[in-house]
């Protein structure tokens, strides 16, 4: 995906729409097209604001959502995203889908095509599975998680909840903590915040480290006090049980008195540092719950802004530019 060329002669963005058809990983995006993504949410920011929580941008539209993985923010918050910009929406799960009598996902994208969605967002336990979509569907094909590999709405609605606080992403000290081995918002999130200048450190146990983290420009340590140590902003993620076969730490307890994020620890950081976690939590494994509900967490703003993000990609992928935003 690359930046359509417009020139920017008042300091303004350097592209002002999304040339791909999809976005299945944050390098689909170059670095003007994240910052484009991020200031259209904030004009859908103030959409969200209002009595009226409605414009006719993607009337006519139709947007299936194709979740076949639990999900309780990514899920609402694209519905609620859709129905905002006026597009007609439908939910699949897989459970109540044809993919319970044996359907394959490439079968189900060609029986949802032959309908002629406009777009379709997709979360699915296998890494890649949104490619093949993108290759069998017309449709736009949104990546909301697939396996281990990426979460690029997570990342930018991260990026976008860090700016709006900080005015910037470059230079920060950005601490992520916790399952590295199977989070797909750790990758999505290294592959943004590195390349918006970010200085990006991640910490979890050795068991739970990619063996080649390093090569995408971030500092790994498995001793959580330097990780945090004058962060500005720390981000936890959750141990994804689910994921894990065999122990990768002795016990939950064992993994909260090593790795949990404590009021005490969050000491070690700037004063004014950000505490966050895409969610779901695991409270008392991952976080403190007095951390997690204490006056430095800003998890529920991520979910907020989790609307305001996912309307600006539906609405740029749908073919809006930046100056015609809202209504
Ligand atoms: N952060 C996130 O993807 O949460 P859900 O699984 O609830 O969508």
């Amino acid at each position: 995906m690359s930046g359509s060329a417009v020139a920017s002669p008042g300091g303004g963005p350097a592209v002002t729409a999304l040339h791909g058809k999809d976005l299945l990983a944050i390098s689909d995006l170059t670095t003007d097209e994240i910052s484009l993504i991020l200031d259209t949410a904030e004009a859908m920011q103030e959409i969200g604001s209002r009595d009226v929580k409605k414009v006719p941008a993607l009337r006519g539209k139709t947007v299936v959502n194709l979740f076949f993985e639990p999900s309780t923010r990514t899920r609402t918050s694209f519905e609620i995203a859709e129905k905002r910009l006026s597009a007609d929406t439908l939910n699949v799960a897989s459970v109540s889908s044809s993919v319970t009598k044996g359907e394959t996902l490439a079968d189900t994208a060609l029986t949802l095509q032959a309908m002629r969605p406009d777009m379709i967002v997709l979360r699915h336990a296998s890494s890649g599975a949104c490619h093949l979509l993108s290759r069998l569907c017309r449709a736009a094909i949104v990546n909301a998680g697939d396996g281990m590999h990426e979460h690029p709405t997570q990342a930018l609605l991260d990026a976008f909840t860090i700016r709006e606080r900080k005015k910037r992403l470059a230079g920060l000290k950005v601490a992520i903590v916790g399952d590295l081995l199977h989070s797909r918002v750790l990758r999505s999130n290294i592959g943004l915040l590195t390349r918006m200048g970010a200085d990006v450190w991640v910490c979890g146990p050795p068991t739970l480290m990619p063996a080649d983290v390093a090569r995408f420009g971030v500092r790994a340590t498995s001793v959580i006090d330097d990780a945090v140590a004058d962060a500005d902003v720390i981000m936890l993620l959750r141990i994804q049980l689910e994921r894990m076969q065999g122990a990768f730490f002795p016990s939950l307890r064992e993994y909260f008195r090593v790795f949990g994020m404590t009021q005490t620890r969050l000491r070690l950081a700037k004063p004014d540092v950000m505490i966050m976690h895409p969610g779901p939590m695991n409270r008392g494994v991952e976080i403190a719950s007095d951390v997690a509900d204490g006056p430095y967490s800003v998890i529920l703003e991520q979910v907020a802004n989790g609307v305001a993000v996912r309307m600006a990609v539906l609405y740029l992928l749908a073919g809006g530019v930046a100056h015609e935003t809202a209504a």
